[in-house]
């Protein structure tokens, strides 16, 4: 039989997690395009972010793992993402290697002091949310993003990276690209 006080710190735990295990919302469920910007509060209008950027996928040797960039006005077509079970979803043409055509890129799980990845591969169940609907989380902390020289003089995400030449930035999910 459990003694009287670790009953009280069995419950007390319980309490703790059924307090900060909030869920992970899923909206929106419209497909919407990632900015950084150093504001937390959302904009109804993605261009008056202070700082805004756009992102998207690229891969520095035609290395199967995509990394997240930031992409300035005059981009092409900026790649559009949904979440669902943790993890994001973006569909772009890949000019290749190792294979051309338009495939499905998945977010790999996210490891503190590396990029943000994507794979053409089914991933399993991943642990981003967008936390009010909008800011880009891991595990529910919005905090961590990092734009950092990457290869090919590149902006590219980190997440969590110890590089001090990585500058913090929020990541929002917008309807509308910003530019
Ligand atoms: C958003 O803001 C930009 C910059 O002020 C403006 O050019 C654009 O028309 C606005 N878009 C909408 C839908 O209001
Ligand atoms: C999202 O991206 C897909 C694939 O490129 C495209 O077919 C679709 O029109 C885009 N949707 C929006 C809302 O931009
Ligand atoms: C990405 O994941 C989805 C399932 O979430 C899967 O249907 C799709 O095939 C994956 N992409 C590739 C290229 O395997
Ligand atoms: C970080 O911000 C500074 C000041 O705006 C800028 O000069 C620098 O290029 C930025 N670094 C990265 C990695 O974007």
């Amino acid at each position: 039989m459990l003694s009287f006080p670790i009953l009280v710190i069995l419950s007390l735990s319980a309490l703790i997690m059924r307090t900060t295990a909030t869920p992970y919302p899923t909206y929106p469920l419209k497909p919407f395009f990632l900015v950084t910007t150093p504001q937390r509060t959302p904009s109804a209008n993605s261009s008056l972010l202070p700082s805004v950027s756009a992102t998207c996928l690229f891969d520095p040797y035609h290395q199967p793992n995509f990394l997240l960039r930031l992409a300035g006005p005059g981009y092409g077509s900026l790649p559009n993402f949904t979440l669902t079970d943790g993890t994001l979803h973006t569909t772009i043409y890949n000019f290749g290697p190792p294979a051309t055509g338009t495939f499905e890129f998945n977010s790999t799980t996210v490891l503190e002091g590396q990029e943000l990845q994507f794979l053409a591969a089914p991933q399993g169940s991943g642990k981003l949310g967008l936390q009010g609907g909008y800011l880009l989380a891991v595990d529910g902390a919005v905090e961590g993003w990092g734009i950092c020289i990457g290869e090919l003089g590149q902006s590219v995400i980190k997440w969590k990276s110890a590089d001090a030449s990585c500058n913090a930035t929020y990541i929002q999910a917008v309807a509308k690209p910003p530019y």
